[in-house]
C-alpha cells in the first residue's frame, strides 16, 4: 500500500501513516509513505499535453510518486481538512496525476480515504473534505473502498488520543491490503 499525506508537517496526519505502516508491517505487508508537500513537485499549468501523450512537461519529483503508484494496487489518501477542503498539498499532487489518468492507469486500484479535523463531528467539518478525494477517485477510476474521518483533532498530536478508533480502522485497512 502506499499512503500520500497531505500535511507537510509532523502532525496527526503524519503520525497516523506513521501508526498505520507500523502496524501493517508488523504482519509483513508492505506500506510506503510519500508527502507530496515536501517534494518538488510544480504546480499543473493545466496545458493539457499530457492528455495527448501520457507525459508531463514537466520533470520533478511526480515521476517517482508516479512510478510508485502504478506498482501499487491500494492507495491510501490521508488529508487535513483545509476550509472544509482536501489540503492544498494533495490537490496539486492530484492535478499531476492527469498523465496517469489520461492513459487509464489510476483504473481499478482501490482507493482508503482519510480526512482530520480540528472541529468536532456534529460540525461535520471533514465531511466535505472526504467528499472532495472520492470524487477525485470516482472521477479517475479508481475503486473507493473505505474512508474514515478523524474529528477533534487540533494539536498534532491529537490522533494519539483517537487510539481504539485508530485500532478499528487499521483492522479494516489490513483487510483490505491482505486481499489486493
Ligand atoms: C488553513 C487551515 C484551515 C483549516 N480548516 C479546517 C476546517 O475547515 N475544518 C476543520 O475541522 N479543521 C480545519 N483546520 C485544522 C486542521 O484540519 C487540523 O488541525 C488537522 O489536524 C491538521 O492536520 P495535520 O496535523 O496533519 O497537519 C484547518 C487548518 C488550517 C491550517
Amino acid at each position: 500500500m502506499l499512503i500520500i499525506v497531505g500535511s507537510r508537517r509532523e502532525g496527526n496526519s503524519y503520525n497516523l501513516a506513521n501508526m498505520i505502516k507500523r502496524e501493517l508491517e508488523a504482519e509483513r505487508l508492505n506500506v510506503k509513505i510519500i508527502t507530496p508537500g515536501n517534494m518538488r513537485i510544480h504546480i499543473c499549468t493545466g496545458c493539457m499535453d499530457c492528455d495527448k501523450n501520457g507525459v508531463c512537461d514537466f520533470t520533478d519529483d511526480m515521476k517517482s510518486s508516479i512510478d510508485l503508484i502504478k506498482d501499487e494496487n491500494v492507495i491510501m489518501f490521508i488529508s487535513p481538512t483545509r476550509w472544509n477542503c482536501l489540503s492544498g498539498d494533495l490537490k496539486i499532487f492530484m492535478d499531476r496525476l492527469n498523465p496517469l489518468y489520461s492513459t487509464h492507469g489510476l483504473r481499478g486500484k482501490k482507493a482508503i480515504v482519510v480526512s482530520i479535523g480540528a472541529q468536532g463531528k456534529d460540525i461535520y467539518s471533514t465531511e466535505q473534505c472526504t467528499q472532495s478525494i472520492r470524487s477525485f477517485i470516482e472521477a479517475s477510476e479508481m475503486d473507493f473502498l473505505l474512508s474514515h474521518d478523524f474529528n477533534d483533532c487540533k494539536n498534532a498530536d491529537d490522533i494519539l488520543m483517537h487510539g481504539s478508533e485508530i485500532e478499528e480502522f487499521i483492522k479494516e485497512v489490513k483487510k483490505i491490503v491482505q486481499k489486493n
